[in-house]
């Protein structure tokens, strides 16, 4: 069995958690939960009905000695804060902020300390789909763009959004075009999309970025177009929001959960 951890109890974090406790993540076992805001780990374990240690104190998180792999479900931050550490601890990582990972830097370490502590990080396609093949033609792509559309409330608090923050959108509103890279600076919380499909393609400085505010929209709308020596190809979504946080899509929840799943399974694996 796997023992998994919680980096981060918040909306995906609590869904993911409830998944392992349900036995819906192949042989994997809910060993610890960690989130900085004091109480938020201990009130999920109560939720969830778990009997495990529930803390904010990084240190006691990392040295369980239960703990095989920690999901990171918590910020850009919590990555470049303790995402070295988890490694060097010789756990495996699946995260879900990729934005961080646009920073050449960081990723280099944290790929250096995967590679001589053979560990994993695990990266899932959270909302987007079309990622296999992304990155099966990453060496042919010409072009790649994403155009996010969302409500302007899954965009309050982005830096990005804040000249826009206090006024009332009346139709659809082009907040943000260029790089994914400043895509991900300007919406640290709403354009992880970005920075995956970034990543598994031509890299975030290559990738275009469209964010689209449309007041009249209920889901988070994103599409990929991409073109290449191979042809062209476009992948369309709506998504719901989930529940208790506007800014991340259901989507998001169910691929984190079917990638720990895989993660922790053997057998077959269909698209990976
Ligand atoms: N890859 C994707 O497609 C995708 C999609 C949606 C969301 N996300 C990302 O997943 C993450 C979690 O999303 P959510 O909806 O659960 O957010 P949330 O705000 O509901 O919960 C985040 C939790 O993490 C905790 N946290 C934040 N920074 C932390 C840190 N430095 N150390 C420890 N705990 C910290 C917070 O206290 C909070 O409880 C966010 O970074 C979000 O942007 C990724």
């Amino acid at each position: 069995m796997t023992g998994i951890g919680l980096l981060g109890c918040g909306a995906m974090g609590g869904e993911i958690a409830g998944a392992v406790r349900d036995g819906k993540t192949g042989d994997a076992r809910l060993v610890a939960l960690y989130d900085q805001a004091p109480g938020v780990a201990s009130a999920l374990a109560e939720s969830l009905g778990v009997d495990i240690p529930a803390t904010d104190s990084i240190g006691h998180f990392l040295g369980n000695a239960d703990l095989d792999l920690v999901v990171e479900s918590a910020s850009p931050d919590a990555v470049r804060a303790h995402a070295e550490a988890v490694l060097s601890a010789g756990k495996d990582l699946l995260l879900m902020s990729s934005g961080a990972l646009t920073d050449p830097e960081l990723s280099a370490r944290l790929a250096l300390l995967a590679v001589e502590g053979k560990r994993r990080v695990i990266v899932p396609s959270g909302a987007l789909g079309g990622i296999d093949a992304i990155r099966a033609v990453s060496d042919r792509l010409d072009e790649v763009t994403l155009t996010t559309t969302k409500p302007p409330k899954a965009l309050r608090g982005a830096p990005g959004f804040s000249e826009w923050e206090l006024q009332t959108l009346t139709e659809p509103t082009v907040i943000f075009e260029g790089a994914a890279l400043d895509a991900v600076r300007l919406f640290p919380a709403n354009v992880n999309v970005a920075a995956t499909l970034s990543l598994a393609g031509i890299g975030p400085t290559r990738t275009l970025v469209r964010v689209i505010a449309d007041p009249a929209s209920s889901v988070n709308r994103h599409e990929i177009t991409a073109a290449g020596d191979f042809g062209a190809f476009r992948f369309e979504m709506e998504l719901k929001p989930h529940d208790h946080n506007p800014k991340t899509s259901f989507l998001a929840v169910v691929s984190a959960i079917e990638a720990l799943r895989s993660a922790c399974s053997s057998g077959i694996r269909i698209g990976t």
